[in-house]
């Protein structure tokens, strides 16, 4: 018997547990202790373009998004860009008095490249963006909040998008130089690292459907390449953290993936494991897993598919020899951004352009109209999704350190944020029995602590727990009714009952 669950467990799919499927009511029961330890950490999360604006202030280069904006307004929903924002360029003051008000342990935001290296490139360092997150940082510090640094959140500096950006190798070069730049400037106060934000976001759209800047259309190809040269830039900016300042700074180092949760109806564990794969463990199995390298059922499949379109190799670029050792290991804890779950199911035909990302994934994901829906049309309720992900993290990848660095709702801006109170309340409680179930959870963060540039979406979707009055030069930030709900939680380390 013990033989066959061996085997079992060598396809992975014992990592799927029978647990719990979605309710529909965005609710979820308590189990075990009904307190968060006292050093969990609890914070907000933001990034530079879609809060900072003064896009060309104090020398600071245009990057893709920047370029994006201003000349393709027709593609962003609401024709809005990021060159005011929330302007927490200028308004760091009102960002620290509402983080305060709130009470986080921590605060993680991105660092704009393009402030600190103008052209991309160390020869046009900028000493204004470095006194600019200085300040940020010694404010923070000096109110007992500890930062949390992101170090690319999609602003790549136009410059290095000339060169093909995450395309070209040459990238990986010129990303462990920034990072040496901000571990050099600001290690010795930041001990959390995040070195890249979703790079599938930012892959897919940007080199594979084009539609996101830098608009390459590149499908099932310049994805997997960006994804690709991601993992190789992450591991040598981990490396030479390890190296030169690890010693000195004691930090840590790690990266940012995004996933959605996936259900069964037929209770198909096999297909819910290959989409947690394709969607997670693109990034998560070359870094955290043993063994290492894309997972196997990518590897095999895409080979697969791309001798069939007449190829001579895959078109996954091959992780094998040294990268795949640099690479595996290359990360101190697993930051997660999760939001919602979808059903899945086997598609009967092939779905997607050929070749594309969705053709080799080739999964139906459906939601049930049951399930609580944000504004964002991707955006459903699923709190049990959280509770069982974070349970599959921790028997894929033995029981890392996990970091929640965005979990949120979105709406039309109200201040009575009901529905944003009934998804947080169930998401953390979903945390909560995740770390009592001996998931290795230490931190997590709302997205987002304010109103902001939402991308394609413009200023449509809100996530803020505080509202940004765009119409006023003075940008001032309120309160919702969810603001007073998280820091209720954050101050009693308890889940209320509303
Ligand atoms: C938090 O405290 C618990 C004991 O209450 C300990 O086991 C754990 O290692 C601590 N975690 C961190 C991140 O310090
Ligand atoms: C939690 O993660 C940290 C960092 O990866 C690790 O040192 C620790 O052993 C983990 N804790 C458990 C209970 O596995």
């Amino acid at each position: 018997m013990w033989i066959l669950i061996l085997i079992i467990n060598v396809a992975g799919f014992l990592n799927i547990a029978e647990g719990i499927g979605p309710s529909g009511n965005c609710t979820l029961l308590p189990k075990g202790e009904r307190s968060f330890p006292q050093n969990f950490s609890f914070g907000v999360s933001t990034s530079a373009y879609q809060i900072e604006g003064s896009w060309n202030a104090d020398g600071k280069g245009p990057s893709i998004w920047d370029e994006f904006c201003h000349n393709h307004p027709d593609n962003i929903l609401d024709r809005t860009n990021g060159d005011i924002a929330a302007n927490s360029y200028r308004r760091f003051d009102l960002d620290l008095e509402a983080l305060r008000d709130l009470k986080v342990n921590h605060y993680r935001f991105s660092i704009s490249w393009t402030r600190i290296y103008p052209s991309g490139d160390i020869s046009s360092k900028n000493q204004k963006g470095i006194d600019y997150y200085n300040n940020v940082i010694n404010q923070l510090i000096a109110n007992g909040i500890q930062p949390m640094v992101t170090m690319f959140h999609y602003d790549l500096p136009i410059e290095l998008q000339k060169l093909g950006g995450l395309t070209n190798e040459l990238f990986i070069d010129q990303f462990v130089t920034y990072a040496d730049e901000l571990f050099k400037n600001f290690g010795d106060r930041v001990k959390t690292w995040i070195t890249f934000n979703e790079p599938v976001r930012f892959c897919k759209p940007g080199y594979g459907t084009g539609r996101d800047p830098p608009q390459i259309k590149a499908s099932g190809i310049g994805d997997y390449l960006c994804i690709a040269n991601i993992l190789k830039s992450h591991a040598a900016a981990y490396h030479l953290y390890r190296s030169k300042y690890f010693d000195e700074q004691h930090g840590k180092v790690g990266i940012s993936l995004d996933t959605s949760y996936f259900f069964s109806k037929s209770n198909d564990n096999e297909l819910v494991y290959r989409s947690l794969q394709y969607n997670l463990g693109i990034l998560a199995h070359p870094i955290y897993s043993k063994s290492g390298g894309f997972p196997e059922v990518m590897v095999k499949e895409i080979e697969r598919n791309s001798l069939q379109e007449g190829r001579l190799k895959s078109r996954l670029p091959s992780l094998e020899g040294k990268w795949k050792d640099l690479i595996r290991g290359s990360g101190d804890f697993l930051a997660l951004n999760h939001y919602t779950s979808k059903y899945v199911e086997r598609s009967p035909q092939p779905l997607g352009d050929n070749p594309s990302m969705q053709r080799d994934y080739d999964t139906i994901e459906t939601v049930d109209e049951n399930w609580l829906q944000a504004h964002s049309y991707w955006l459903n309720c699923v709190p049990e999704g959280m509770e069982m992900l974070l349970n599959f993290i921790r028997d894929e990848y033995n029981n890392i350190e996990v970091i929640i660095t965005e979990n949120g709702w979105s709406d039309s801006g109200e201040i009575e944020d009901n529905n944003r109170i009934v998804y947080l309340k169930s998401y953390i409680q979903a945390v909560l029995n995740a770390i009592n179930d001996g998931c290795n959870v230490t931190a997590y963060s709302v997205w987002s602590f304010i109103d902001n540039f939402e991308w394609i979406q413009g200023y449509t979707d809100k996530f803020g727990l505080y509202s940004v009055n765009m119409i006023s030069p003075e940008r001032q930030r309120s309160p919702k009714k969810s603001a007073r709900f998280y820091r209720q939680i954050i101050e009693t380390r308890k889940i209320p009952n509303v």
